[in-house]
């Protein structure tokens, strides 16, 4: 386990108070939280968790976190979850993973999200980590052009879109949703907050990547402590 996830994991649990519903957030380091959790469960912190991928639900079952399902919630006080790339404005590229319709649903309603990386995920700009947009696979080719025309009117230079296969290279990877990913890399983002509106104007796609807004707590672990930031959103 890496020491400074695992820092800025157990930062994000001095987050979690008695009685909270949580959005549980997914890889590698959304699991190390997980884990911690559920020691805290066993020790008697009475909380509920909401996954955001199929991983994330069985990583809570292993470690003994109670679930809810979203619907039946009245509010979710705190998501805690990683990212691919953060910038000063705690923007996000997220979706490494594969879950970012899940992770953005939740997010979204959430009272707080509180993102939990190591140094290596923050950037000047965001980009370098290809975007990764959910897409339907019905005519999946002509929503790449869609979203390639939409990133080039974003301001975006060179672009690649490249439909993410499994790791078993047996096909397209096939999201918990059911969808498809296509990553796009850019290299440079301009106008994040301009490619997630054109982005989201598009039929095919179900969701990208692009967190726009939704952090209002940066947790960056280091090897032997956390920083934690907070940002004020009106
Ligand atoms: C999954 C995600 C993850 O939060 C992101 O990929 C970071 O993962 P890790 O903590 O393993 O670096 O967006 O869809």
């Amino acid at each position: 386990m890496s020491k400074a996830k695992e820092n800025a994991a157990l930062a994000a649990l001095d987050m979690v108070e008695h009685g909270m519903t949580l959005g549980l957030g997914s890889g590698s380091t959304a699991e190390i939280f997980i884990e911690l959790l559920g020691d805290k469960v066993r020790g008697g912190l009475d909380v509920q968790g909401i996954p955001t991928s199929k991983a994330s639900e069985a990583c809570a079952i292993e470690f003994g976190v109670p679930l809810i399902n979203p619907d039946k919630v009245e509010a979710i006080h705190l998501t805690v979850d990683g990212a691919d790339e953060v910038d000063k404005d705690f923007q996000l590229i997220k979706g490494g993973g594969a879950c970012l319709l899940r992770e953005k649903i939740i997010a979204d309603v959430s009272e707080h999200m509180a993102v939990i990386v190591d140094p290596s995920k923050m950037v000047e700009n965001l980009g370098a980590f290809p975007l990764p947009v959910e897409v339907d696979p019905f005519a999946v080719g002509l929503t790449a052009e869609r979203i390639y025309t939409a990133l080039k009117q974003a301001g975006c230079d060179e672009i690649e879109t490249t439909i993410r296969l499994e790791k078993r290279g047996k096909g397209p990877l096939v999201t918990d949703g059911g969808n498809y990913i296509i990553d796009c890399a850019c290299k440079v983002i301009p106008d994040p907050r301009l490619t997630a509106s054109l982005l989201a104007s598009i039929p095919g796609v179900m969701e990208h990547g692009l967190f726009i807004d939704l952090a209002d707590t940066l947790i960056i672990g280091e090897e032997d402590h956390a920083k934690v930031m907070e940002i004020v959103r009106e």
